[in-house]
């Protein structure tokens, strides 16, 4: 990784701060959330929004994905300052691994602490339904590359004991997030499961003979996003709650042939459920991080 990588991902994260009014510290958002496929409805629950097309921000790279609109949209979310991403781009549209979590170091260095990662995921678990929500509490990293290949950058340490260039990945799914989301779901009524998630690079949906291969291997849902975006964030120091809906069953395991659009729609169809999470969570979570400061 240059130094010139670190230069842009610097000048984007400037610009939104400047776009956020480079508020005082204390109102500055901490928390931010990225939706993935089909869920970008969520965005609509933010209070007094500040949209940000993905096209203005310098060097940061555009989703061609129908369903990912590409905005941040910046305001508050039942009160507590939050930066929605409406929109994320993918290894499958040529971007590199670079270019895929540019993003994520953006967020770190504009002051963001905890990310949810949302994205619609193949359940391959039995039991798992269409338009199910699920925690994730690990993921398996079959994408055949990690982002951060290269060079170290200690530079994208926001926390004293990050930016390393070996790190623990024991929990890099955030277990009191994951508690809070519980509890928080509960409260809406329903519950939220756990699942491990698999990452293929796409955009081929899998066989049927992969999926066979993957639930072999421990992965309860599969998907083509997130984990570039975890590692990132775990490498700055940044704490991450995963949350994927189940929009279809995997390969061979539900309806004959799988399609971007049953994709989207499931999703469409769950997303204000995640809003309702989303609205209660938030607020938990910046509590929880303004406390630890
Ligand atoms: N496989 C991979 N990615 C996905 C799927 C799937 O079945 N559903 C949604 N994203």
């Amino acid at each position: 990784m240059s130094s010139v990588y670190f230069d842009q991902v610097s000048e984007a994260a400037a610009y939104l701060q400047s776009k956020l009014g480079a508020p005082k510290p204390s109102l500055a958002p901490s928390v931010a959330i990225v939706l993935g496929s089909g869920l970008g409805a969520v965005a609509d629950s933010v209070e007094n929004p500040i949209l940000i097309p993905y096209g203005e921000i310098p060097h940061f790279p555009q989703s061609t994905v129908e369903g990912h609109s590409g905005r941040i949209v910046a305001g508050k979310l039942s009160g507590t300052p939050v930066i929605v991403m409406q929109g994320r781009v993918h290894f499958y549209e040529g971007y590199t691994p670079l270019q895929v979590t540019f993003p994520m170091r953006v967020l770190g260095l504009a002051g963001i602490r905890t990310v949810v990662l949302t994205n619609a995921a193949g359940g391959i678990a039995p039991g798992l339904s269409i338009g199910q929500l699920v925690a994730l509490s690990d993921h398996i990293n079959a994408l055949g590359f990690n982002p951060l290949t290269g060079p170290n950058e200690p530079r994208f340490a926001i926390t004293p004991k990050s930016g390393l260039r070996f790190f623990d990945m024991t929990e890099a799914y955030s277990k009191p997030l994951r508690t809070l989301a519980q509890q928080a779901a509960q409260q809406e009524g329903w519950t939220l499961e756990e699942g491990i998630y698999l990452a293929t690079p796409g955009p081929s949906f899998e066989t049927p003979a992969e999926i066979r291969a993957f639930r072999t291997l421990g992965a309860t849902l599969v998907g083509m996003s997130t984990v570039p975006e975890t590692i990132v964030a775990r490498h700055m120091g940044i704490e991450v709650l995963g949350i994927s809906c189940v929009t279809n069953l995997a390969a061979g395991l539900g309806a004959a042939q799988l399609s971007h659009e049953e994709v989207f729609e499931a999703g469409r169809r769950v997303q204000h459920r995640l809003a309702g999470l989303l609205k209660r969570l938030v607020p938990t979570i910046a509590t929880g991080i303004s406390s630890k400061q």
